[in-house]
């Protein structure tokens, strides 16, 4: 390890680190990457065998509890969340004042900083008890408020919660269904859209899940650390990304663009062009996300008969990109978001709602994360130093001299 002592004066030695690229900010148990050979694992679980076996709220419980449940340890946790997935008197209300039009990721993010307002009793960090309370409101409030955000997009009324269908179903019965009205989510979207959920439970100390630990240690509450994350995920450079490949597939979709000219200009860094979904600060092989989602999307479309010419572009943009020099070169290959909004939308969402469902499936990794950092004994408020390049010390000069 490279230590350096930075308690010797307060002038002395720091490290330069722009983007943290070779600090670690903690010692953490619940996610492995080794981006070189693209391995990720949840608590030691490789992710295809966790992504094939499990639900998503069994990967919350092995990430926020560090094992696996057992069937009677899941159902409780279940039916606890699931208790906790209607929205506080007001709170429609609340959601209802900020603008239809608006991003949702300003209002999850607002949403979920506000139930700190509604549950003032659950807010002390150094609880076990209300962190537990938190912890299931925010797994099960966060499906109702993803799916409040579409509602409101299109103009639909509010369906009621009903936890006896499962998260993923339930969240897509409130989602699409009519209040009221049956509906049955097909199979292959609840199966896909449960796996899209795990894929991106964590990925240990990324933008976002370093905000939120970073706000944390100020012992701030998990719904304000959370409410962080959200902010810090909507960038397109983070989350963001999913709905930036889909705004720039249909863009080349409808420009009349080749997949040919659009990388040429990415490959000259024309007017900055970036491949969105492509590249990763940790991974400089295949992400291991991208290869289940790509195989996920391909069934899917296939399944629901929903082929799409943006498919067939976005496989024309790899096939370039990973016969050519300049992301070779650079180790740059598709990441868990070059394909998952071409699930998203022939699920029926539409782009603006892409970035809201990454966070949902984000939030068991940000509680986990943010739990281990409150029990650790190491834990110190986050507070980065710099090295200082403006003036020396000068004179003030009043306004009326200047
Ligand atoms: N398209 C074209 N060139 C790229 C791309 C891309 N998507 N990504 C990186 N590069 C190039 C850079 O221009 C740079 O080239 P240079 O060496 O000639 O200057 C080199 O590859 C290294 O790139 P950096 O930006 O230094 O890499 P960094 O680790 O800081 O960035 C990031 C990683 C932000 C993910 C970047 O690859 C990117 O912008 N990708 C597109 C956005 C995206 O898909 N983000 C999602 C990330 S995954 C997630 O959050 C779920």
């Amino acid at each position: 390890g490279f230590k350096v002592n930075t308690l010797l004066r307060d002038t002395g030695l720091v490290t330069l680190d722009p983007g943290f690229t070779n600090t670690a900010s903690c010692e953490s148990a619940i996610t492995y990457i080794d981006g070189d050979q693209g391995i990720l694992r949840y608590r030691g679980y490789p992710i295809d065998q966790v992504a094939e076996g499990a639900s998503f709220l069994e990967v919350a419980a092995l990430l926020i509890d560090g094992e696996l449940p057992d069937a009677a340890a899941l159902a409780a946790f279940e039916q606890r969340v699931g208790q906790n997935a209607a929205l506080p008197d007001g709170f429609a209300a609340f959601l209802e004042a900020l603008p239809a039009t608006g991003h949702p990721m300003a209002t999850l993010a607002a949403a979920l900083n506000a139930l700190a307002a509604w549950y003032p009793d659950v807010l002390d960090p150094r609880d076990e008890a209300q962190v537990a309370s938190a912890t299931a409101m925010l797994l099960a409030k966060t499906s109702t408020i993803t799916s409040a955000l579409h509602r409101r997009r299109t103009g639909l009324p509010l369906v009621a919660p009903d936890a006896s269908n499962g998260y993923v179903a339930d969240f897509l019965r409130r989602t699409f269904g009519s209040a009221g009205g049956e509906y049955a989510a097909e199979p292959v979207i609840v199966d896909a859209l449960e796996k899209l959920l795990i894929l991106h439970a964590d990925h240990e100390q990324n933008c976002s899940t370093s905000t939120v630990r970073v706000v944390g240690s100020s012992n701030a509450t998990l719904f304000a650390s959370v409410a962080a994350g959200v902010n810090a995920l909507s960038g397109p450079a983070h989350g963001g990304a999913n709905e930036a490949v889909l705004v720039m597939l249909e863009k080349i979709r409808s420009g009349g663009e080749t997949v040919e000219t659009f990388m040429n200009k990415v490959k000259n860094k024309q007017d900055g062009v970036r491949l969105m979904g492509f590249g990763h600060r940790v991974y400089k092989s295949y992400d291991p996300r991208a290869a289940i989602v790509k195989k996920s999307a391909d069934e899917v479309l296939e399944k629901l008969g929903a082929k799409d010419e943006l498919l067939e572009i976005a496989q024309g943009l790899e096939q370039i990109a990973l016969s050519g020099d300049y992301f070779v070169e650079r180790k740059l290959y598709p990441n868990v978001d070059f394909y998952t909004g071409l699930i998203y939308k022939a699920m029926g969402f539409e782009p603006a709602m892409f970035t809201p469902l990454f966070a949902l499936g984000r939030m068991p990794g940000w509680i986990a994360q943010w739990q281990e950092m409150v029990n650790d004994p190491a834990t110190k408020i986050g507070r980065p130093r710099q090295v200082y390049t403006g003036a020396t010390e000068r004179s003030f000069v009043p306004v009326s001299q200047r």
